[in-house]
């Protein structure tokens, strides 16, 4: 088995054939250049087919990454379902418990793509087919985890990143396309109405998220490449598993804004459910309207600041900063309470998936050009200085 496959921006980059700066524009480019799958027969995903009793989750790596994980997971895999309305695929990752030799227990957060489609399904009483791929290409990983609209099908960004389209083929017991050069396929499908308890799991938080009641998945085949490798991602708050959301999420997210927006010149992803955001501010009230677009970009926004583009906002502490002396509370922060967010939230309300969503414009007002005058040492004061006057010697 290996992890950390995509654990450096340096490694992504190189993978997709580019310099690790040119990362985020690139991915840009692909958003802007979708690309359609394309059947194939040559598949070699298909070299080993399991199906029935033969399908043992327990033959596969037991990864067990924190003391208090419940059982063991699979942390790693990109999950693709279908929209049974209008057949575009959501791909994501979704942390997969072992529950036995056939049974997974999974995690959707609710509201995202894939937690709809289920909703979908159980609406119409019927099962939701899952594909479980594992063994992926850096490029697939990066497009599963585009941030965006329902409807863009995950595999396109795919194929935008790669420059070519996924190749895929129809799966032996589901009746979806699965990536014909993926390592392993576990293929399976969600009941509906069913749950059963999931968890404890070790989280990107920081946190262990418990032991809840949710829906599970049936195994009916694992296919595989002779001589596979189970490519996994250690769970929690670790450099892997950061980058990889960090990656796309802030291309995701800047495209979104600018596309509404022009005035967003950055974005920057600091911790969890939080977004810097700076702007080019042409109006009065433009940060606020930037922060309702934020917060509309990703259900997983939960506290966002907007700043001037003078402020470096890959330096936390200048984002501060910009926070202590741009802004007045009772003038520039809002409190949206009870918004839809993610249950890994551990100070949610109790039991509900939903969390404060807090907007905080931190630009100088009421413009950059006439607030405050910054000080600085005077040129001609600079120019006079030398500093082999004070310390002697070559200033090199
Ligand atoms: C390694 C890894 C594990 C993840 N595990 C989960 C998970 O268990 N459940 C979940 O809902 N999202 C999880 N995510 C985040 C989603 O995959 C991500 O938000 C994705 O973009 C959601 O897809 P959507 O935007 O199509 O809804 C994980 C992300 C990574 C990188």
């Amino acid at each position: 088995m290996v992890v950390n496959a995509c654990a450096s921006r340096s490694i992504v980059a190189a993978a997709l054939g580019f310099d690790k700066k040119e990362l985020p524009h690139k991915y840009r480019d692909a958003l802007n250049n979708l690309i359609e799958p394309q059947p194939t027969q040559d598949a070699p995903v298909h070299e080993v087919v399991l199906t029935g009793d033969e399908a043992d989750l327990l033959k596969l790596p037991q990864m067990r990454y924190h003391d208090t994980d419940g059982a063991p997971y699979i942390s790693g895999s990109i999950v693709m379902a279908r929209d049974p309305d209008t057949g575009s695929y959501s791909c994501s990752y979704n942390r997969l418990m072992i529950k036995g030799s056939r049974k997974l227990g999974i995690y959707m957060t609710p509201g995202k793509h894939l937690s709809q489609i289920y909703e979908k399904a159980e609406q119409r009483k019927q099962p939701m087919e899952l594909a479980i791929c594992l063994g992926s290409h850096p490029a697939w990983c990066m497009g599963a985890l585009f941030i965006g609209p329902y409807h863009t099908d995950e595999r396109h960004v795919m194929g935008g990143l790669m420059g070519k389209p996924l190749d895929v083929v129809r799966g032996k017991t589901i009746d979806l396309d699965v990536p014909a050069l993926s390592e392993i396929i576990i293929e399976g499908e969600v009941a509906p109405f069913e749950r059963e308890e999931e968890g404890p799991y070790g989280e990107f938080t920081g946190y262990s998220a418990g032991q809840v009641k949710r829906p599970f998945i049936k195994v009916k085949a694992i296919t595989h490449r002779k001589g596979a490798i189970f490519q996994d991602v250690c769970g929690g708050p670790h450099r892997e598993l950061l980058l990889m959301s960090t990656i796309p999420m802030e291309p995701s997210i800047l495209d979104y804004l600018q596309k509404n927006i022009p005035a967003v010149q950055s974005v920057r992803c600091p911790a969890p459910f939080t977004l810097f955001v700076a702007i080019k501010k042409a109006r009065d009230g433009q940060a606020k309207q930037v922060l309702l677009t934020a917060f509309a970009a990703d259900m997983q926004v939960k506290h966002c600041v907007v700043v001037d583009d003078d402020i470096d906002i890959t330096n936390t502490q200048a984002v501060i900063q910009a926070i202590a002396t741009r802004s007045q509370a009772s003038r520039d922060l809002f409190i949206v309470p009870g918004v839809s967010h993610d249950e890994l939230d551990p100070s949610r309300q109790e039991g509900k998936p939903i969390s404060d969503k807090v907007g905080v414009d931190a630009t100088a007002k009421p413009s950059l050009e006439i607030f405050a005058a910054k000080p600085k040492v005077p040129e001609e004061v600079m120019e006079r200085i030398k500093l082999e006057d004070f310390v002697g010697g070559d200033s090199e």
